[in-house]
């Protein structure tokens, strides 16, 4: 099993150019289920989520080629092949988007119910609601979603919880209904609005995406396109808290300022700033960080996936921090391994108080999901000592080349294929 050995403490300074975003591309390579034409999608991060989507696909007969970072559908022939199964579904919690494409173009859908991060309950229940909505017959039984539906029909539908992969399930199913949807209290996330580009681009009516409601004029057909997907936001902010926590000077090439606000305004209340730069977004830390209070939220809020990597900046900030994490029940499994590291935090729900300013000293750390990884990562380049950060293979979900990203911004990381020896 594969780990990083991080040398601290380090200050990072220099430049990385964001990858495609994961949460963008997933969705993409799934909408390309809607069309039996080829769509090339460029800016894919080459990432293991991402090749579990394209297995996904090519189990389903589409197939699948990657150059660098275009990948190229060639269209999804129908077929009676319409099932994900567990095997393929079960690392990744995105598979279910293949669901809404699948019964919108078939007729009829049966996927397993998926696996993906241990971080909550993460229930599906807005995606078949809003499904059922357009007219699919749907059973859960055997760990499997089955869904029918003839033609599926426009219609209105009110998401209860703002669900990012349900909003983008639902709108892939409505390209193909008869008539028009309008879907409210959708998710706002950057992804939905750059799907809904890639869905324009292959014929489809799509109004409103990245606001509260969207509506989605049906149509018989969707054709082949291009589309380059948007840079990672939770990537770029990464790397913009890893200058901060470091003292350092970083800029992301690819980042967009409007994508990463709320992660802004958060460096700005610890008294960190990020501006634009001409081609994306740059980082300067002083050294001198002070205490916050954070909530998660859906965007506009605080991305649930850099509260992890924030928590990491908070040991080093001056008083008393607080966290809550408003949208998963379960995100503090790093709050533990953090504490192995020298930090002072607890945990009472979903808060996180954390006492600052710590001095990390460098031990083994365990990750346990994908921005947990992360955020043990950014401590471990703080931490004096040699980290080792075992079970990476939660990192390789969802950053690329993430050491070679690190080194050249001065990190002393190495990834090791070795038993733990601490
Ligand atoms: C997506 C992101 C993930 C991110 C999350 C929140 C992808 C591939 N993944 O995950 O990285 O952490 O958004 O920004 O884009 N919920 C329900 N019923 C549902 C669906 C969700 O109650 O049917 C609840 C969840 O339990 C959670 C909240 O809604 O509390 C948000 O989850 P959701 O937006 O669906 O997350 P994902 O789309 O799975």
């Amino acid at each position: 099993m594969e780990r990083f050995s991080i040398e601290g403490p380090v200050r990072l300074s220099g430049t990385v150019t964001a990858s495609g975003a994961k949460n963008a591309a997933l969705p993409a390579l799934a909408a390309t289920l809607l069309t039996d034409q080829p769509v090339e999608l460029a800016r894919v991060p080459r990432v293991r989520d991402i090749r579990t989507m394209t297995r996904l696909l090519e189990h389903l007969g589409a197939e699948c080629a990657a150059s660098g970072s275009v990948v190229r559908v060639g269209g999804w022939p129908g077929g009676d092949h319409a099932e994900a199964p567990y095997e393929l579904v079960k690392t990744m919690r995105a598979s279910i988007l293949v669901l809404g494409p699948l019964l919108a173009r078939r007729g009829f859908a049966r996927v397993s119910l998926p696996g993906g991060c241990a971080i909550g309950v993460r229930p599906i229940d807005e995606h078949l609601r809003g499904l059922q909505a357009l007219g699919a017959a749907i059973e859960v039984e055997e760990g499997y979603v089955t869904a029918r539906a003839e033609r599926l029909v426009g219609t209105r539908f009110r998401f209860q919880v703002p669900s990012v992969t349900g909003t983008e399930n639902v709108m892939m199913a409505a390209t193909h209904a008869r008539g028009t949807t309008r879907l409210e209290n959708c998710a706002r996330e950057a992804e939905i609005a750059d799907l809904a580009e890639l869905l324009t681009a292959m014929g489809a009516h799509i109004q409103g995406a990245g606001s509260e409601v969207i509506e989605i004029e049906g149509v018989d057909s969707l054709h082949g396109a291009r589309h380059q997907v948007i840079a990672d936001r939770i990537e770029a902010g990464t790397y913009l808290l890893a200058a901060a926590i470091t003292g350092g000077d970083v800029t992301v090439d690819g980042a967009r300022a409007e994508d990463l606000s709320p992660l802004t305004a958060a460096l700005h209340d610890t008294g960190v700033e990020v501006e634009p730069t001409g081609s994306g977004m740059r980082c300067r830390g002083n050294g001198a960080l002070a205490a916050t209070r954070l909530e998660t939220a859906p965007h506009p809020g605080f991305p649930t996936d850099l509260q992890a990597q924030f928590m990491a900046l908070l040991t080093q900030a001056e008083g008393t921090s607080t966290i809550r994490e408003s949208v998963f029940e379960n995100r503090f499994q790093h709050v533990p391994e953090l504490n192995r590291l020298g930090a002072d935090i607890r945990t009472a729900g979903r808060l996180a108080i954390v006492q600052g300013p710590r001095r990390l000293t460098g031990t083994g750390v365990m990750a346990t999901d994908l921005r947990a990884s992360a955020c043990l990562v950014l401590a471990a380049l703080v931490a004096h000592g040699t980290t080792v950060v075992d079970r990476i293979y939660h990192l390789d979900r969802g950053y690329e080349s993430m050491e070679s990203k690190l080194q050249s911004l001065g990190a002393r990381v190495e990834r090791v294929d070795q038993p733990m020896d601490l």
